[in-house]
Parts: structure tokens; sequence; C-alpha cells
């Protein structure tokens, strides 16, 4: 059995949680959890401003490790071990977060372990259902990244597919910042796209058909810009017929690399802050019963960025003796297959 302290910071949540490796269901693992969003703070600018976050973290996180030790009714000589984001993020953010990481590691005589963020989001579905046996297929998709990996284990990725430009959760955003819906977006766009008309706007769907299973969405975007330029198309319409475009373009790329992956893929797996997104997870439903998988998606909450997921990918690493020294550095960059070879396009992600 294991207590893990998790810590998350990498973006505009700053968040604590303490997990329990022994427990079996989701209720019994997360022994206690806060997150304090920033979305009020960055508001006004349209999206995260790098030096307000990091200031922000600075100010609420060593009370919220305080308040969520108490909140589970332990202390930090209970943790077995200190689990925070290393990488990759807004670098002042992760940096906050890991020395926060190091300095209970320290003052307590506990191991640290530095979280890749993108490992919390690739084993979330693991902490939220104990029968997801590797390997699985993994859809990551937030607002940072957008890739396809299978995943053989701990820190065992292997990259199929990544976005050649925009990742689909800044996709979403992008297009609740055209139609004035604020930030952050994705929530606030599926919630006018149920008002809308989803073949009311025609809008392109890049790279739908190519052989590799690469995602694009500059050109969506840009189109959907035009179409609101135009005048003519009610907002609930565009919303709607972007979320469609988006998703047509997600399944029909999941649906290549569910081709191109290696035998014994237990099951087609979402993760990141856009599988919270209802619209998504009922497409890729469909295309994993096609494929004869079970699709997992954890629970919205658990989709978004959170400390429980930092927590358990710590506790998956403590289990196997996976721990990392004092020294460890924070990285802005730090993609879960460095084997990936890169792929065409200006600005790629990940
Ligand atoms: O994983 P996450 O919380 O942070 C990153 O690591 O990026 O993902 C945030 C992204 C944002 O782009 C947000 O707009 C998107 O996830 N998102 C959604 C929904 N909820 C969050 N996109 C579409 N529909 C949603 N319901
Ligand atoms: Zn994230």
């Amino acid at each position: 059995m294991a207590l893990i302290l998790g810590i998350e910071s990498s973006c505009d949540e700053t968040a604590a949680a303490v997990i329990d490796s022994n427990g079996t269901t989701l209720t019994e693992r997360i022994v206690a959890q806060r997150i304090a969003s920033q979305d009020d703070a960055h508001r006004p600018y349209g999206g995260v401003v790098p030096e307000i976050a990091a200031r922000a973290h600075v100010e609420v996180l060593g009370p919220m490790v305080g308040a969520v030790l108490a909140d589970a009714g332990l202390t930090l000589d209970d943790m077995d071990a200190i689990a925070a984001t290393a990488g990759p993020g807004l670098i002042g953010g992760v940096m906050v977060g890991l020395v926060t990481g190091k300095a209970l590691a320290m003052a307590a005589g506990k191991p640290l372990i530095a979280v890749n963020h993108l490992e919390g989001h690739a084993l979330s579905p693991r902490l939220a259902d104990a029968s997801l046996h590797y390997p699985y297929l993994l859809l990551l998709v937030s607002g940072g990244h957008c890739q396809i990996l299978e995943v053989a284990g701990v820190g065992q990725y292997r990259r199929l597919a990544t976005t050649i430009d925009d990742a689909l959760g800044e996709a979403f955003d992008k297009t609740a910042k055209i139609l004035g819906l604020g930030y952050p977006g994705g929530p606030a766009v599926e919630r006018l796209a149920r008002e809308g008309d989803a073949k009311a706007v025609r809008l392109p769907r890049p790279l739908v058909g190519s052989g590799e299973p690469h995602f694009s969405f500059a050109g969506l975007k840009s189109a959907v810009m035009r179409a609101k330029d135009a005048g003519i198309h009610l907002d609930a319409d565009i919303a709607a017929s972007f979320q469609q475009a988006a998703l047509d373009c997600v399944v029909d790329r999941t649906r290549i690399a569910l081709g191109a992956a290696s035998e014994g893929m237990t099951a087609l797996v979402v993760a990141g802050g856009v599988a919270a997104n209802a619209a998504l997870r009922g497409a890729l439903e469909a295309l994993a019963a096609q494929h004869g998988l079970p699709l997992v998606a954890p629970p919205p909450k658990l989709c978004t960025d959170n400390a429980a997921m930092i927590g358990w990918a710590g506790a998956e690493r403590f289990a196997l003796g996976y721990t990392d020294g004092l020294d460890v550095a924070a990285r802005p960059r730090w993609p879960l297959d460095a084997n990936a070879a890169p792929v065409r396009g200006a600005g790629v992600k990940g």
C-alpha cells in the first residue's frame, strides 16, 4: 500500500491530492483532493498569462497542501512519497509545484517522484477504472496536446500521431474566442453547440482521408473565423458545425490509428481536458464498438487538469521503484515518446 501526495501546477489549475494506491474504487483511491482554478484571473486576457499563473500558484499551493492533508486526516509523515508535475507546461508554474514537492520531500525525508503531466493524463483512466490493463490505445486531447499513443506500461509509449499545428482543445478555445464565449472555451462551445444545427455551416475536415493518423486544426479555425465574419450564421450553428467538423477529424484519425496499432490493444482510451466533451465520448464509443473494443474515459472531472492523476501516476511509478533525485529539473517540453519522429508542419507540438 502507498499513500502519495500529488501536486499539479503546470498550467492554470493549482491542485493537490492524497492518493491511496491500495484502493480499488475511485472513491477509495482519492482520499482527498483540492483544486483552485485561475479562470477569473486570466479571463480578461482571453487566455492563460504565464506570469499571472505562476504567481497565483505561489500564493495558493502551500496552504492547499496543508488543507488537503487535513481533509484526508493525515500528515506529511503518513505519506510514502511526494509526486509533483515536473513538466511539460508553463515553466514558471511547473517550477512552483516541483520546488514545493522537493521542499516537502526534503523536510519529511520522503522520496520525490517527478511526474510527466502527460503521463498523468495517460494513466488517469487506470485511476478511474481498475479493470483497464496495458496495452491500450490512447487518444490524448488537451489544450496543449493532441496525440494518439500506444500505452504499453508506465513510461512505455509509442506515439502514432500528433498535430501538425493546433491541439484540439486549442481549436475549441479559439472558436470560443471568435464567438465571444470567453475563456475557457471548450465547455462553452459544447453548451452552445447543443442549440445549433451541425449541418448549417460548411467547414473543412483537415487531413481526413490521409493515410497517417496525424491531426490539423488550423484550417478549421480559419474557416470558423470566415463563417463568423460572413455575418449570416447563428453563433450556435457555427459552434455545432465546428464541433461536428472537429469530431469528424478525430474519429477519422483515430480509425486510421486503430488500423495501425500493434496487436492486443485492450481498449480505446480517451483522456485530457477535451475528453470531458460528451459528443466526443459518444462518437468514440461508436468507433471503439466497431473495432470490438471498449471505450474507457475517466469521469469528466478527472479529464481536465487535477492532482489526483499526478498522485496516481506517482503511485504507479512508486510501485515500480521509480523515484527521482532532488536535483531533477523542471522541463517546459517533455514528450512521452522521445523516439517519435518529427512530423511535417510548422509549430508541431509534442
Ligand atoms: O487537460 P487540460 O485541463 O489542460 C491541458 O493540459 O491543456 O485541457 C484543457 C483543454 C482546454 O482547451 C479546454 O477548452 C478543453 O480542454 N476542454 C473542453 C471541454 N472541457 C475542457 N473542450 C471541449 N469540450 C469540453 N467539454
Ligand atoms: Zn493537462
